[in-house]
Formats: C-alpha cells, sequence, structure tokens
C-alpha cells in the first residue's frame, strides 16, 4: 500500500506499485489515507484500481461520503485506529450503548466498523484485550444506535487528515 498520498510522488508511486502487480510480484496493492479526490486523481491515470484504502474510521472521524465513495468502487475499506486509542473510553453515549450490548466500549468500536462493511485493525499487545476486541460476531448494532454513535464526530484523529495532503 501507498501510506500517505504525498503530493509530489503519488503518481509515480503507485505507476511502481502497478508494474510490481503486472509482473506478480504482488498479489494485490492497495493506498492507504486516501479520500475521494485522491482516488479521483489516481483513477485518470491507473490501470489497476485499488483492492484496499486504508484509513482512519471511528465514529468519530467519519465521513459517510468517504466509505460509500470507495464502495461504489469497489475499492474494501480498512478501517485504522477503531478503539482511537482507547482516548474516548469515558465517552457517554459510548457507554450507555456498550452497556445495553453487555459489551465494552472497545467491542463496540470494533463492530461499528464492521457493521459499515469495513476491515478493521484494532491493535493490542495485551492477549486478553486482543481476545476481548475479537468477541464481536455475538451481536450486531441496531440502525438507530448506529445512527446515535455516527453523529459523535468531532474530528478526533490519531493520524494527520488526509485532507491537508490535497
Ligand atoms: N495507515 C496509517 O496511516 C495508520 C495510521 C495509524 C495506525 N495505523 C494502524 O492501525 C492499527 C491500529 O491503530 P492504533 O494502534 O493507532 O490504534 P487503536 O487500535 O485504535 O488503539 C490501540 C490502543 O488501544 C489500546 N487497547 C486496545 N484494545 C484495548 C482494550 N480492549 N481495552 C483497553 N485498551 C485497549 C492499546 O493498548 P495496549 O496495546 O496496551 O492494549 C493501544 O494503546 C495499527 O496496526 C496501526 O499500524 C495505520
Amino acid at each position: 500500500m501507498i501510506h500517505w498520498p504525498k503530493d509530489n510522488a503519488r503518481k509515480e508511486t503507485w505507476k511502481a506499485l502497478e508494474t510490481l502487480y503486472e509482473q506478480k510480484l504482488c498479489r494485490s496493492i492497495g493506498v492507504s489515507n486516501y479520500y475521494q479526490k485522491h482516488l479521483e486523481e489516481l483513477f485518470v491515470s491507473a490501470h489497476v484500481c485499488p483492492a484496499v484504502n486504508q484509513f482512519e474510521l471511528s465514529p468519530f472521524c467519519y465521513m459517510p461520503d468517504e466509505l460509500a465513495f470507495n464502495q461504489r468502487n469497489n475499492i474494501q475499506v480498512e478501517g485504522y485506529a477503531p478503539l482511537v486509542r482507547g482516548w474516548k473510553k469515558d465517552d457517554v453515549t459510548l457507554n450507555e450503548i456498550a452497556e445495553r450490548y453487555g459489551k465494552s466500549t472497545f467491542q463496540l468500536l470494533v463492530r461499528w466498523n464492521i457493521e459499515l462493511g469495513a476491515v478493521t485493525i484494532p491493535k493490542s499487545v495485551k492477549k486478553a484485550r486482543i481476545q476481548e476486541n475479537m468477541e464481536v460476531f455475538d451481536f450486531s448494532i441496531a440502525p438507530d444506535d448506529m445512527q446515535k454513535l455516527s453523529l459523535l464526530y468531532d474530528n478526533t484523529r490519531v493520524a494527520w487528515d488526509p485532507r491537508d495532503f490535497f
């Protein structure tokens, strides 16, 4: 994957990845931190569509149009930092909803990504937390709770905002 859409390098970097793909040295190629504007730019000269786009995805930085644009173009979204590194663990809405499902706020955040059709990559160095973060396939979040969670947007990000790279 291209890690960041660095403005002076993204076109030639994608071309290099396409060469590796066409030579069958890579099974699939993708991008990271690409928003619609970056993808539209890529589509102008690309021969291969990215298989995956990894960008930050939590209710706190959720941009529904960006998710939809990837899905319309058959690019698998992979959401990183789904747990917002724990910064939001005391959020009142998160806690209220998580408690109703009998889940932790961390599990709720992982499941929220899955409900959106994203692949998600929560990270922990602790075995018990890795286990906890995996136990998200025995419940689903009701549409009205998804709506409530999506309203938590406040542009909190653990990494840079890709819009700074337009
Ligand atoms: N493409 C990009 O530009 C980009 C940018 C940033 C991150 N990423 C990737 O995204 C992945 C995850 O991102 P991230 O590590 O920044 O954020 P994250 O997964 O949202 O949060 C990880 C933090 O949450 C803690 N944590 C995990 N599970 C927990 C639980 N059940 N209860 C309490 N605390 C818990 C971890 O602490 P402990 O380890 O102590 O449990 C760690 O400090 C990584 O693989 C990273 O490489 C990609």
